[in-house]
């Protein structure tokens, strides 16, 4: 069993965190939708270095996925979660209902504009709604001084930056460096679908990532870069390349085609099988 508490609605949150508040302790949130590994217990060891009390939600958000994606299908495991979360040393774990975070005449939606755009949003195009509502929605409930996201959703974290400076809530956000298997695979929940052939071939993904940015380091054109690195993926076994794409880290505006002066971010997103993984590096 479990020693951490669990809270269901946003009031119960409230009134645990303002105790906790009221002896002067800081607050950090990790928001997750469950299904934790390794990556996530390192969200929560982030949040621990900036605060005195951290707490994970773990909410499959319904609104984030399209009608044709997994979230029938998305894996979940409350009992195991907790007691993952216990382990790490989390304090607090907030599991809301839907009915909790949607109430019948739920109307408001929380759009980023821009950042949102490109990207995972032109091939989810609700998505980052969905996303940037519910975490919006989070970061009220349990109003934290610091929220923790990993950098494996690359655009997803800047466009929770770019939400928390706009409508001025008070949080600072900090990116978790991504977890990765040895072999170079980023960890994610949705690695669990892969069958043992495409777990084999996964591991291309990073690789190119890595190649391309040694490439773009070395002076290479972008426009040469992005088109190699999505062949050497589709070679690799991948059945589809969304995007492969190097893009400014800040906004996500495009970079190239010649090579780059600055800071850049490679993102990529494909498909094996009944799976679709996503990865980014830093250049
Ligand atoms: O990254 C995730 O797991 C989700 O998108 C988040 C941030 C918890 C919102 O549902």
């Amino acid at each position: 069993m479990s020693s951490i508490p669990i809270v269901r609605t946003p009031a119960d949150l409230r009134e645990r965190l303002s105790q906790a508040r009221s002896n002067g302790a800081r607050v950090a949130l990790a928001p997750t939708m469950g299904a934790l590994h390794r990556g996530h217990l390192s969200l929560i060891e982030l949040a621990r270095a900036h605060a005195a009390v951290v707490v994970a939600s773990v909410f499959v958000n319904p609104t984030q996925f399209g009608p044709q994606e997994d979230f029938a299908s998305y894996p979940r495991d409350e009992a195991g979660d907790v007691a993952h979360l216990a382990r790490a040393g989390c304090d607090l774990v907030y599991a809301p209902t839907p009915a909790a975070m949607y109430p019948p005449g739920f109307s408001t939606k929380v759009e980023v504009a821009g950042v949102s755009a490109p990207l995972e949003g032109s091939f989810r195009p609700h998505h980052f709604a969905g996303v940037a509502t519910v975490v919006a929605k989070l970061l009220i409930q349990a109003a934290p001084d610091v929220a923790v996201f990993g950098e494996k959703d690359f655009q997803q974290l800047q466009v929770i930056r770019r939400l928390a400076l706009d409508l001025d809530l008070p949080v600072e956000i900090l990116g978790a460096q991504i977890v990765r298997d040895p072999d170079g695979l980023a960890l994610s929940s949705r690695n669990a679908y892969l069958n043992p052939d495409e777990r084999r071939v996964a591991p291309a993904l990073n690789r190119a990532l890595r190649l391309a940015a040694a490439d773009l380091v070395s002076g290479a054109k972008v426009e040469d870069v992005e088109s190699r690195s999505r062949a050497m993926i589709e070679e690799a076994g991948f059945d589809q390349v969304d995007y492969l794409e190097v893009r400014r880290p800040d906004d996500l505006s495009r970079l190239g085609p010649g090579p780059i002066e600055g800071p850049a971010r490679i993102l990529t997103a494909a498909r094996i099988g009944r799976t679709r993984l996503i990865d980014n590096i830093a250049v």
